[in-house]
């Protein structure tokens, strides 16, 4: 335990700045407003912050389109108060990880625009310019995001590249003058004292050099309703090969090892900072010590239902692999972020949606693994679908919309809640700190920047839960609490048991005999009570948490009784 690095044992939380908190009271959240829930974020137990973007950016695409690598957004303040953000954080123990986009720039950042600016400036082949071919663009590749991945400039009568929005215009890494300049960056940021960094979209990084067609002759909006439309389990594998061929020659090509070799001497060059990558190919890990830290256990968070077993079939691979990698390889958790939907509107079956958004948190906090949480899933935030295409801030949303209404000619009212699903605005409206106009995000009469959901007058906000013990919010924090305090729950092994079962999901994590006793964890999947029977090498379990609040006690291993979709840990009494 005491030789795991902080990061391995910290409980990360992602602050999305412009729905965190408002302290100017200009609708956008800022680093004011950062400052002043602090101590918020301290009390609910978390140990580090990953915040998103932060840096001045024209916003298409919310800050992943970064105008200056070493400054801050003037709307959400200045370098001095990102400064006393960090220090704050510092001083109540809280890390701050930045993200730290290097696939692509703003097409307003000035090395764009001088690359932009002729055929001969020096930062020309600082981004990817091509020629057409006639009157068309360089190849057939699509952006992720809609439409050809290439974008005319009359100018200098060439296109450049982006594999996402054209406001996105990729870096060319193959060039020594790129990497070095944004390692300044990265040095600015490590030097002043920030702890790592989440690295977005790094499987995008480099592209086939060749630039060859790919194959697909479906435009990328029919693929993708093809894919929805799909009705056999041979058809979605046949549609979802072709979705990978579309893309095969944009992402995941060789360079990245070295890429993330020289990123991490330098931030070696540093104390005890960390990266983790936004890409769920575990070979970023390296060797284990020289590439990043951690990535993300996507599968997780993107299959639509997690049963028992498919999380043990997940965890037996995710370990395998990490295993063969490194002992020392990490894994990293996680259920929800600003690009997903909410947790307790992805997990919930409308139903039962409190008590599965609690089974999955103790899920996330029990796994072996680094967690993070997304702000806003602590007091139960859901998804909020759009009602009108005007309120979009996320143009994949209006893309999506136009595309259908557009393109396929499908009637706007179907186009339009078929946006609002896919748009990632559905999980980034503002946090709900109270039950006033607002939610308390804004003052009264503000227009935020994207509607509040009306739920926070139903109990879906901070300031309610705060004080209700059995509210959500507590929940996260006793648990939080209970993870800090259970050397187990951290350093422990993760060993499944009973693997054949199916409404439930049984693991222990095992510490050695030296290092604290071993815990059980059982997690009732089902609505269905449960009385199970535990043959362990130990004299019983003493309850250290239950969802149903059933208090401390003993439990009898040979009649472990649960509750529908209890969450039960206990440490094993050893023999
Ligand atoms: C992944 C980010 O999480 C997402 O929000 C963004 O749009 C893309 N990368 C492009 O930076």
């Amino acid at each position: 335990m005491t030789q795991l690095k902080w990061w391995q044992k910290a409980v990360f939380y992602q602050i999305y700045p412009r729905s965190f908190a408002d302290g100017n009271g200009d609708g956008i959240g800022d680093l004011r407003g950062m400052i002043q829930r602090l101590d918020y974020l301290q009390d609910l137990g978390i140990d580090a912050i990953w915040l998103s973007p932060h840096y001045p950016s024209p916003q298409f695409d919310c800050g992943y389109d970064i105008a200056d690598y070493t400054d801050v957004a003037s709307e959400y303040g200045t370098l001095a108060e990102f400064r006393e953000f960090l220090d704050g954080a510092h001083r109540r123990s809280l890390r701050v990880i930045l993200d730290l986009v290097l696939n692509h720039t703003s097409d307003q950042h000035r090395w764009f625009l001088e690359s932009k600016s002729s055929r001969d400036n020096p930062k020309r082949d600082w981004y990817i310019w091509r020629d057409g071919r006639d009157d068309d663009p360089p190849n057939n590749w699509n952006s992720t995001f809609g439409g050809s991945a290439w974008e005319y400039d009359p100018q200098t009568d060439q296109y450049y590249y982006h594999f996402f929005f054209k406001q996105q215009p990729d870096l060319n890494w193959r060039n020594p003058e790129v990497r070095a300049a944004m390692w300044d960056a990265v040095r600015f940021w490590l030097d002043m004292g920030v702890d790592g960094f989440r690295l977005d979209a790094i499987g995008t990084i480099f592209e086939h050099p060749d630039l060859p067609d790919h194959p697909v002759k479906k435009s990328m909006i029919e693929l993708a309703a093809a894919r929805e439309l799909a009705t056999t389990p041979a058809e979605r594998e046949a549609l979802a090969a072709e979705w990978e061929a579309m893309f095969a020659y944009q992402v995941e090509q060789p360079g990245m090892h070295e890429l993330m070799q020289e990123l991490r001497r330098v931030v070696d060059e540093f104390d005890d900072r960390m990266l983790v990558g936004e890409n769920e190919e575990i070979a970023y890990h390296g060797n284990g010590h020289n590439e990043l830290h951690m990535v993300f256990n996507f599968p997780l968070m993107k299959t639509r239902r997690l049963t028992p077993e498919w999380i043990r079939a997940n965890q037996r691979q995710r370990l395998a692999e990490l295993a063969a990698i490194s002992p020392d390889a990490w894994p990293c958790n996680t259920l929800g972020n600003h690009d997903a939907s909410r947790v307790k509107s992805h997990y919930g079956d409308g139903v039962h949606d409190d008590e599965l958004a609690r089974l999955h948190l103790a899920l996330l906090l029990t796994l072996r693994g680094t967690p993070f949480l997304y702000n806003g899933e602590e007091i139960g935030m859901t998804d909020l679908l759009l009602q009108d295409i005007a309120q979009f801030r996320d143009q994949l949303g209006v893309w999506v919309y136009r595309s259908l209404t557009e393109e396929l000619k499908l009637p706007a009212a179907f186009a339009l809640r078929r946006a609002a699903e896919v748009s990632r605005d559905r999980a980034r409206t503002p946090l709900q700190w109270a039950n006033a106009a607002n939610a308390g995000f804004s003052p009264a009469g503000i227009a935020t920047w994207l509607p509040v959901n009306p739920n926070y007058a139903q109990g879906v906000n901070v300031a309610d839960q705060q004080d209700d013990p059995g509210s959500l919010l507590n929940f996260y924090r006793r648990m939080l609490r209970l993870r800090k305090a259970t050397p187990a729950l951290i350093a422990g092994d993760y060993t499944p048991i009973h693997e054949e079962a199916t409404d439930y999901l049984a693991f222990l994590r095992r510490l050695p005999a030296a290092e604290g006793p071993s815990c059980l964890v059982v997690l009732n999947f089902s609505e269905r009570p449960q009385t199970l029977h535990f043959e362990l090498d130990a004299v019983g379990v003493r309850r250290l948490f239950s969802s149903r609040e059933r208090g401390s006690g003993h439990d009898d291993l040979a009649q472990l009784y649960l509750g529908p979709y209890e969450a039960y840990i206990g440490e094993l009494v050893a023999a």
